[in-house]
């Protein structure tokens, strides 16, 4: 390909053909080797590296001299002649390892300081000094390559989309404050004091109007805003690959998303078997415990309640003659070999998500129990168990006793928890849907209904009736895309009747009022023949870290902010002068 600039070839170029060729070579000094009256330098740009090499006699005097005194990290311009490394000093490590380029010219292009940490891929240094140099960091090549990958990627899905007429739409950023869970960004308005925009969570509403516009195939590669905590997978600020459809129904919705997501991967080298698996939530529930399973494991959730109804052990017994309580369990294989204290620091571990101790059987491999519990058992409980639990030696049974949803919020955390402590072997990557989440959960600080995905979910058709009488019972037009067990993507069918929007609103405790000051425009859209839609939205960081075997998304962002909010390269957040503040009519507290 043509393309112009001061170089003829790239770092990472230049092969054995090329040998004899005259080149000119730009890039960083990585490396710098003297070996008296030879230097070497690995050259390195965002392609590769070429091993540059100068002596006094085709070196002139000043490009020798020059490449004495430039040190690691300068710029420099290099021409000279491709040759073959000297016999034995092949490199196969490196693309460009059987050549090196005998430099007649240097141009020292620019100095530098000396970096605050060696630009290498494993050198151990702390988080936040990388991203105070953030610009340095970036030259790892591990970090190089984690961009190139985003940007094919994207790329991929762009041209997925296009290939498939959908039109990639662009939606403001300055906003309405329309909470979609999250807490907003808000952006104080010059023109209007006392007024204020929001940056957008999601493009979710501008989507929807975009369908009664009649754009009818709609993606964007969207930036969306989340004053929420942060965490590795989490960022204020991160990047959804947006779609909606129109005229379509969530099975039509689900096979062209498939497409384009197999597309996309398969350019990636990653192959995704279609149609995808889905999974209904409960089912996701019941047997991993978790609503984005990594299903390249078992320790599956078993349901043993009925084992203990008569059991002498009161905790289970009571749970198994009370309503709606259960007795779960999994099976940590390998993980009944553990010392008795690394067992009970389980406990701690299971307190994170929910519960209030841990009861669990370690099945020694010489045929004894550790257990704090197992001497209230009797031998046809023993035997129960062992059988449902498919108990080996060397197991570790433990047990979750609560409602439904907190015993399996309990074990499905635990199940993740010991597949890392296990270090269970987890290959390829794990694409399924989760289908049919509840149109709601019960929020108990609230003390009211609230979306389980959003408000503006259609619920199921057939469980209409139930809204009032009995709303968690009613499920949704919904699909999360899980891959290696995130949430990688969520998104559904949408109500298109501004009746059904408000009756919504109305039982997730919007007055009338609120709802109108909220979402008017929207409901008031939907009385001008809103057409039946749906849509998804990818979290194209989370992705592109699974891609990249990363974990943390900030592996995968140029310029990630700190779990705090800031950037530590220009300190943002920072202080605005009063001039600034005056002039949006603000005054700090
Ligand atoms: P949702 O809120 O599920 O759906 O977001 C979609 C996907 O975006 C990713 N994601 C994030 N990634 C990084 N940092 C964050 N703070 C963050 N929050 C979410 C996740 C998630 O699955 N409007 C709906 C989509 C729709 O229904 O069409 C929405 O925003 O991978």
């Amino acid at each position: 390909m043509d393309s112009h600039s001061m170089h003829t070839h790239t770092c990472g170029e230049l092969r054995r053909e090329d040998i004899g060729k005259q080149v000119t070579l730009t890039g960083w000094v990585w490396h710098r080797r003297d070996h008296g009256g030879l230097i070497f330098i690995d050259l390195r740009d965002r392609s590769g590296v070429t091993q540059i090499s100068f002596d006094p006699e085709h070196s002139g005097g000043t490009a020798f001299h020059a490449a004495e005194h430039v040190r690691s990290e300068w710029p420099i311009e290099v021409t000279g002649v491709v040759r073959e490394r000297p016999e034995g000093q092949d490199n196969d490590k490196l693309a460009t390892g059987q050549i090196e380029v005998l430099v007649s010219e240097l141009e020292v292009l620019n100095t530098s300081k000396t970096p605050a940490f060696q630009i290498e891929d494993h050198v151990d240094t702390s988080e936040d000094v990388r991203l105070r140099y953030r610009y340095l960091d970036l030259r790892r090549p591990k970090m190089m390559a984690n961009l190139q990958m985003r940007s094919n990627f994207t790329f991929a899905l762009r041209e997925a989309f296009h290939k498939r007429e959908f039109m990639e739409v662009e939606t403001p950023c300055l906003f309405k404050s329309t909470p979609e869970g999250a807490r907003d960004f808000i952006v104080p308005s010059r023109t209007q004091p006392g007024n204020f925009y929001a940056l957008p969570q999601s493009p979710q509403l501008l989507k929807e109007l975009l369908m009664v516009g009649g754009v009818e195939r709609y993606y964007q590669v969207a930036k969306c805003f989340r004053d929420e905590d942060l965490r590795a997978d989490r960022q204020p600020e991160f990047t959804q690959v947006d779609v909606e459809m129109s005229f379509v129904k969530q099975d039509d919705l689900m096979a062209e998303l498939e497409e384009v997501l197999a597309d996309a991967f398969e350019q990636m080298g990653v192959h995704m078997e279609l149609p995808l698996r889905r999974i209904q939530y409960w089912d996701a529930m019941d047997t991993y415990g978790i609503d984005k399973p990594d299903t390249r494991f078992g320790m599956h959730l078993h349901d043993v309640t009925d084992i203990f109804k008569s059991s002498k052990f009161k905790l289970f017994a009571s749970a198994a003659n009370t309503e709606g309580q259960y007795v779960k369990a999994i099976n940590a294989k390998g993980a009944g070999k553990w010392p008795r204290a690394q067992i009970d620091k389980l406990a701690d571990v299971a307190a994170t998500f929910g519960a209030k101790g841990l009861a669990y059987i370690a099945f020694r491999e010489d045929g004894k129990v550790t257990s704090p519990i197992v001497k209230f058992f009797s031998d046809e409980e023993m035997a129960a168990l062992r059988a449902e639990m498919e108990v080996e030696p060397g197991d570790l049974v433990m047990f979750a006793v609560a409602d439904r949803l907190t015993a399996d919020t309990i074990l499905g955390g635990m199940r993740n928890h010991m597949a890392k402590a296990l270090d269970i072997p987890r290959e390829g990557h794990d694409f399924l849907w989760v289908v049919n989440f509840p149109l709601f959960h019960w929020d108990d600080e609230a003390n009211r209904l609230d979306s389980e995905h959003q408000p503006f979910t259609q619920p199921n058709e057939n469980q209409m009736d139930l809204l009032d009488s009995d709303p968690l019972k009613v499920g949704s037009h919904t699909m999360d895309f899980v891959m290696d067990g995130y949430e990688a993507g969520g998104g559904g069918m949408r109500i298109h009747n501004a009746d059904l929007q408000m009756h919504i609103l109305r039982l997730l405790g919007f007055s009338e009022e609120r709802a109108q000051a909220q979402f008017g425009f929207l409901m008031e859209a939907l009385k001008f023949g809103a057409p039946p839609m749906g849509g998804f939205a990818l979290g194209l960081d989370r992705v592109c870290m699974l891609l990249a075997g990363a974990d943390s998304i900030r592996e995968v962002m140029a310029f990630p902010k700190t779990s705090s909010g800031s950037d530590l390269m220009s300190g943002a957040p920072s202080e605005v002068s009063g001039q600034q503040l005056k002039e949006v009519s603000l005054r700090i507290l």
